[in-house]
């Protein structure tokens, strides 16, 4: 794994219980996010969640999808130790983890779990270098299954513009932070992306607060 990011892995901040973390952000999109999920993604099989931060959207799909093994981990120690701490008071037996997932690795380490059925990142690709969703969509194109779904969320510019005042805000944010985090374009940065790596864009979903939910299928 490498341990090169400099900045801390969030930009709000979290109440902790223990080593249980708790996300406000999450708390208000969870709802959101698990309906989009389960609507345009499997509801059995394996999914892997990359980047699950403090465990609630790991906890809330897996709840609600009892025929889908949910495989969720974070390359930050603190946040393994929340999710770890999630899935042992929760004891949800499809909830597995914490891996230590960096997708700028060429070898994910999955090879006992793969292919799976889904690939899910939530608020990532836009808080991390673009490497990041360079590494996402290669992985994606190794370790799906065919016919498997990538399931992003966050915030997209589309072709070249914001589709908010407050998208933009944010994006200028996020580079003040680091300059290599930002906003994706899906149609100028990700499309390319999803071709290289054998995946087609298969749906886009409005959600609250300018934020979109993104599905791609592996050909
Ligand atoms: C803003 S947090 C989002 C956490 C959670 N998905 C949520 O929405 O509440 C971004 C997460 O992506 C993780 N992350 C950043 N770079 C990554 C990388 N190269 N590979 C995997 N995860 C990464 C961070 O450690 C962090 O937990």
């Amino acid at each position: 794994m490498s341990n090169d990011r400099q900045s801390p892995p969030t930009l709000e901040p979290r109440e902790r219980a223990g080593d249980i973390l708790y996300s406000p952000s999450a708390a208000r999109n969870r709802d959101f996010i698990r309906d989009a999920f389960l609507k345009h993604g499997p509801n059995a099989g394996k999914a892997l969640e990359i980047g699950g931060g403090t465990g609630e959207h790991a906890l809330h799909v897996a709840e609600a999808a009892p025929e889908l093994s949910w495989h969720t981990g974070d390359p930050d120690p603190a946040s393994r130790a929340s999710i770890a701490a999630r899935i042992a008071e929760s004891r949800l037996a499809n909830l597995i983890g914490p891996h230590a997932i960096d997708v700028r690795e060429d070898d994910w380490d999955v090879a006992e779990q793969a292919p799976f059925d889904a690939i899910i990142s939530i608020n990532m690709i836009h808080i991390a270098p673009f490497t990041a969703a360079e590494g996402l969509f290669a992985g994606a194109g190794r370790y799906l299954l065919e016919g498997g779904a990538l399931f992003l969320y966050g915030p997209f510019s589309r072709n070249g513009a914001h589709t908010a005042p407050s998208n933009e805000a944010f994006n200028a944010s996020l580079k003040a932070r680091d300059p290599s985090w930002g906003v994706r374009d899906l149609d100028h940065d990700i499309a390319p992306l999803a071709q290289k790596n054998n995946l087609v864009l298969s749906a886009t979903v409005e959600m609250p607060a300018n934020n979109l939910s993104v599905i791609f299928r592996k050909n």
